[in-house]
Parts: structure tokens; sequence; C-alpha cells
């Protein structure tokens, strides 16, 4: 099922965890891909390998708390690629675990948000209005599934931030053809999940790749990978229609 055919994918943080098998997932529907990391040299023998595939692959870099670093690689990938179809807003970092939550410092709340909410919505806002253009777009943003741990409040808050940025956005991509909804990974075994997750990093697949191949026009969707582990795509896609 080659069905991303000639489209262009940006996963940011396609380095290791939930990006990586994202991009995989991604390369064997057809998408020529954009990998982004901090450095290239993270991306680089992941691209080799997703080049075998038969698509095309262009790796960029940025530190994703720095604005002027996502305004450059975002104008390296579309001075290369020509445009951005698809748009997995993934990479994210998680403040320490904080054993006494009343002492959290201010600047984890700075960190978490400049990471992962404001070059999120930076991200967002630079490419919509090129997506809306062509009538044909999919944002597909990661949030979490984390509840009841102030200890970690400051990258929690992040991730609400995130829904609730996407949740706004829902009349404004009406009829648009384009769709931006949030996903849920699960807690996984990844450097961020920890050794104690429950779920190997695979299981992501084939849920994460539902909201980019949905053309049902809804945006704002809260969607869990875990909905759909152990399905094939084609049976995920069928459980995501009827809900
Ligand atoms: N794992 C879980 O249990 C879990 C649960 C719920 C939600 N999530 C969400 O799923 C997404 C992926 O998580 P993951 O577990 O795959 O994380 P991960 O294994 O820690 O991977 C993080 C990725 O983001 C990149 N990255 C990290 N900090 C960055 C920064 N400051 N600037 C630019 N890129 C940066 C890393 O690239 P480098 O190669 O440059 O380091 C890497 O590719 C995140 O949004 C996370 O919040 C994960």
């Amino acid at each position: 099922m080659k069905t991303l055919h000639g489209k262009w994918s940006l996963i940011t943080g396609a380095s290791r965890g939930v990006g990586l098998h994202i991009s995989e997932g991604l390369a064997n529907l057809g998408s020529n891909l954009i990998l982004h990391s901090r450095e290239l040299a993270h991306t680089e023998i992941i691209a080799k390998k997703l080049k075998l595939l038969g698509v095309q692959v262009i790796t960029v870099s940025g530190e994703l708390s720095d604005q002027g670093q996502v305004d450059r690689f975002l104008d390296e990938a579309l001075s290369k690629a020509g445009q951005i179809d698809i748009v997995y807003n993934n990479a994210a970092i998680m403040t320490p675990y904080r054993q006494n939550h009343l002492e959290t410092p201010a600047e984890d709340y700075r960190t978490s948000f400049e990471v992962n909410v404001i070059s999120l919505a930076r991200i967002c806002n630079r490419l919509l209005p090129s997506m809306i253009e062509r009538k044909w777009g999919r944002i597909i943003n990661l949030t979490s599934g984390i509840q009841e741990q102030p200890e970690l409040s400051a990258y929690s808050v992040s991730k609400a931030a995130v829904d609730k940025f996407v949740r706004d956005f829902v009349p404004k991509l009406a009829g648009t053809g384009v769709q931006m909804n949030l996903l849920d990974p699960g807690w996984l075994r990844t450097d961020l999940g920890g050794p104690n997750a429950p779920n190997d990093p695979v299981t992501v697949l084939p849920g994460a790749l539902v909201p980019a191949l949905l053309n049902d026009g809804v945006s704002g969707r809260f969607m869990r990978a875990q909905d759909y582990s152990g399905l094939e795509l084609a049976s995920a896609l069928e459980k995501a229609l009827a809900k």
C-alpha cells in the first residue's frame, strides 16, 4: 500500500524512539521524508536505510529551543523538498522528575515550552498556509496521556498547551482539506519514556499512521496509538473511521 507516494513528510525527532518508527512507517507507505534531529549525524544511517525503500530522504538539524534554528531548517527543507504535505511534530523533551513538585524551577517550564510548544506552533503556523493553498495537509502533533503527576508538571502542562493549540484550530481548518490532530503514542520504552514503560516503541505502529491517512476532514481529534496496536493498517483505519 503506497498511499502516500509523492508526499513529503517532515518528522521532528526522527533519530530514535517514536519518530524513528513513524519515519519507517511513512517510508513503507511511499512518502518522501524530511528527517529532523539536533545533529545531522543522528539521522545519517537511518536516511541511508530508508532510501533503500525507494523514497527520497532529506536530513535537517535544529535545536527546537532556538526559534532561529527552526526557521533555518524549515527554509532548508522547503528549498530541497519543494513542499511539505505531512508534519509529525514529534520531538519533545521531558523535564526532570521533581520529587518535590512544589519546587519545580521556572526554567523547567521555560525550556519545555520552548521545545514542546513554541517551536511546534511555529512549524504549524509556517506550513499551514501553503497546505491550505494546496487544499491538502496533515499535521499530527504528539501529545501525552500523562495525568496527576505534578512532579512532571513542566512537561505535562506543555502537552496540555499543545492540545489546546490544536483544538482551537478546528474551526479554521473546516473544509480546507487540511487536518490537524493529536497523537498520544502511549507509554513506551524510549529514552524519554524510560525502561519501566509497559510498551515497546514499535507498538506506536500502525496507529501513529492513521491520522496521516484519514480523509474524514476531522481535526482536533485526540488519537491513542495504543488503541490500534497489533492491527493491520487497513483494520486500524476502519476502526478509526468507526469512532
Ligand atoms: N515515550 C513515551 O512514553 C511517550 C509517552 C507519551 C508521549 N510521548 C511523546 O512522544 C514524542 C516522542 O517521544 P520519544 O519517547 O520518542 O522521545 P525520545 O526517544 O527522547 O526522542 C526524542 C527525539 O526528539 C529529538 N529532540 C530531543 N530534544 C530536542 C531538542 N531540544 N531540539 C530538537 N530535537 C530534539 C531527539 O533528537 P536528537 O537525536 O537530536 O537527540 C530525538 O529524535 C514526544 O513528543 C513525547 O512527548 C512519549
